[in-house]
């Protein structure tokens, strides 16, 4: 089968945890700033979009070159063998972006590739200047970086934290594949107890759930590479049915609660959807009346801060609350995601390590507070 050189796109600062990710899998990985290279078959295409839970797309690079002119960046995307790739009435919109080079105006980059493929499609199909684009995804990208371009095509479509288990709302949720990375910066495997006493939408507790069942991340959507004409599809079916054989029984309990019913209502259909409803005991509670008799687990959560609460002194009133509460459960690891700089004055403790994160354009901190183990 024919190898490809594959690389996975990610938020800012998870580029470690793809890369661990992908290792665990079963490949060798080389790191950039946002992209984790690995190579592969249309096989590992389908095996990666389907597990990997921290990564946001899994792209195949064409082609890599100089280009500091636009005749150079034609006439190199024009040489690529475009009808071996695109069939005639493939849809292939183009995404450009450039930094620190010399060709930077992010339009003309994007109309000079969409041009040059245009023309070498039409001279490969015998098809003067109309191409109907009325087929299949073919999703494109060219990025300049330091007067290097890459080529690259898109095998994922909708990014992966479009998992297709949650329910839309006006609320704002994590994304499902943050929440995994935030997992999976802690020792979680399901082998311990889990909590997340602020648990909104159910996010982190969903994809604990899925982590701690092996469940494939990926199960109940599409991706591009199912569109894509010269992909063996069947590859995908045989992957679904592979993972389906996989699924384990949950170990250890997952806590979720929240103070606010309705929210949980919500969370309670997300999970369901996901297939966890029952792996997941969801409570609606405060946390200043949360008590539990686990012990040597995991807490995580992510409470309200910034521009979520009217009030940054309520939200600070909470942390406080937490610092009460949840000190005394020292047997278990603490992880909190917070964009509230004074968070650790008002909760009470230092972090033993802190990771400067950002959740979406927000700048946060993941406060993690290690455990004394009895
Ligand atoms: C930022 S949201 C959590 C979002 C969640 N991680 C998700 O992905 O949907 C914070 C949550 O804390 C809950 N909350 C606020 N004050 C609380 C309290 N005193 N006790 C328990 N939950 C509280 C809110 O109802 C809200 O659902």
């Amino acid at each position: 089968m024919k190898q490809y050189q594959l690389y996975t796109t990610m938020g800012a600062g998870f580029e470690s945890v793809v890369a661990k990710e992908l290792q665990s899998l079963g490949y060798e990985t080389k790191t950039e700033n946002g992209r984790v290279f690995f190579k592969g078959n249309q096989a590992d295409i389908v095996k990666t979009n389907l597990w990997l839970r921290t990564a946001d797309r899994v792209k195949i690079l064409l082609k890599e070159f100089k280009a500091t002119d636009f005749d150079t960046l034609y006439n190199q995307v024009y040489d690529v063998d475009w009808a071996e790739l695109l069939p005639i009435d493939a849809k292939f919109p183009v995404q450009g972006r450039s930094v620190r080079s010399k060709l930077h105006s992010e339009p003309g980059i994007q109309s000079i590739v969409k041009k040059a493929i245009v023309n070498k499609m039409s001279d490969q199909y015998h098809r003067r200047g109309f191409l109907p684009e009325s087929g299949n995804e073919y999703p494109l990208d060219i990025h300049i970086y330091k007067d290097t371009a890459r080529i690259s095509l898109d095998t994922t479509g909708a990014s992966l934290f479009k998992r297709g288990y949650r329910i839309e709302h006006g609320g704002a949720p994590l994304k499902e594949n943050f929440a995994a990375s935030l997992i999976k910066l802690t020792p979680y495997d399901g082998t311990h107890p889990l909590i997340d006493p602020m648990t909104g939408s159910g996010t982190l507790a969903i994809e604990a759930a899925l982590i701690a069942r092996n469940i494939a991340p990926g199960t109940w959507r599409k991706f591009a590479f199912d569109g894509f004409d010269w992909f063996d599809t069947s590859l995908h079916e045989t992957a679904l049915a592979e993972a389906k054989t996989l699924v384990r029984p949950l170990e250890q309990p997952i806590w979720a609660s929240d103070i606010d019913q309705s929210i949980l209502e919500i969370a309670k259909l997300n999970a369901h959807n996901a297939g966890v409803l029952q792996d997941i005991n969801f409570k609606q509670i405060a946390v200043k009346d949360f008590a539990t008799d686990l012990e040597n687990g995991i807490i995580i959560a992510n409470p309200p801060y910034g521009k979520r609460l009217k009030d940054k002194e309520s939200a600070e009133a909470l942390y406080k609350q937490m610092g009460e509460v949840f000190h005394k459960y020292d047997s278990f690891s603490q992880y909190y995601l917070v964009g509230d700089p004074d968070f650790e004055k008002c909760f009470g403790a230092r972090a033993t390590k802190k990771r400067k994160l950002f959740n979406g354009n927000l700048r946060v901190d993941f406060y993690q507070y290690w455990a004394n183990k009895k």
